[in-house]
């Protein structure tokens, strides 16, 4: 048996996108997979069904990941369900974006409570799982914009931020206990996220990409699945870019 055998990863936001990318790298390294989407599980089902075909167990959950509550209630089903928890991927992300002189309150709190709150929220009930078995690995995923800003983006470029912050408080709070805390910062990635922007705005960022090729989500998933293996196990507390060299 690997090492792995058995073990489980919830991903957030797992239905499409970077997160469906991540759920899928992680089964091919073996890991069971808990997909958590805030959409009706119908629409996790084309995931669940790929992750399957990978030789690993899969179900999908149906929860909002700013909904403290409901976040409990899920990781206790998860961890029942599998048996443990090993991995905490928190991607479930969401935009709002517009200049600051237009940013309502509502735009603020709302980009604060799913990306930061909902990592938060998982993290907080995850833990005591992993502090139970005295082992995990938790990767959230940031942004460049958390580490640069980003016009456009005070209440998006603040959550990812505060991802960090969050991240390097966990890791050294946590490390006694054998579960290491990394964030990813990824630069831009085609996804349905990022479809929404104009053909200019595409051409200004491949620009400043000096790998000149856009990110897709599978880059984002290897180095999630690197910073969950055994190579990464003396590796806490740190973000990595995965941006094509964009953020310096
Ligand atoms: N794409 C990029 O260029 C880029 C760059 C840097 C960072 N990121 C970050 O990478 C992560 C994934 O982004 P993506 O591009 O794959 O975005 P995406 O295609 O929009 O996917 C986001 C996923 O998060 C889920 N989600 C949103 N709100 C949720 C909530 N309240 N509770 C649970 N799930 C929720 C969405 O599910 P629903 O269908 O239910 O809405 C969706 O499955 C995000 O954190 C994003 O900020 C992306």
């Amino acid at each position: 048996m690997s090492e792995i055998t058995g073990k489980t990863a919830i991903v957030t936001g797992a239905s499409r996108g970077i997160g469906r990318a991540i759920a899928v790298r992680l089964a091919k390294s073996g890991f069971n997979i808990a997909i958590v989407d805030a959409c009706p599980l119908e629409m996790s089902k084309d995931c669940e069904d790929e992750v399957k075909t990978l030789g690993v167990e899969a179900k999908a959950y149906q929860c909002n990941v700013a909904d403290f509550e409901k976040v409990g209630e899920t990781v206790a089903q998860i961890a029942e369900d599998f048996g443990g928890i090993y991995i905490l991927v928190n991607n479930a992300g969401i935009t709002r974006d517009t200049l600051l002189l237009k940013m309502t309150e509502q735009n603020f709190d709302d980009v604060i409570a799913v990306n930061l709150k909902g990592t938060f929220n998982f993290i907080k009930h995850c833990t005591p799982f992993m502090m139970k078995k005295r082992e995990g690995r938790v990767v959230s995923i940031s942004s460049i914009v958390g580490l640069e800003g980003q016009a456009g983006q005070v209440n998006y470029s603040a959550s990812k931020a505060g991802i960090i912050g969050v991240t390097k408080s966990c890791a050294r709070e946590l490390a006694s206990r054998n579960i290491t805390f990394n964030a990813i910062a990824p630069g831009y990635v085609e996804t349905p996220m990022t479809a929404v922007l104009t053909d200019k705005q595409k051409e200004a960022i491949f620009e400043m990409i000096p790998l000149k090729r856009y990110g897709q989500p599978e880059d984002i998933a290897n180095a999630v699945n690197f910073l969950c293996s055994a190579d990464a196990s003396y590796i806490t507390g740190q973000v990595l870019s995965v941006d094509g060299g964009m953020h310096m």
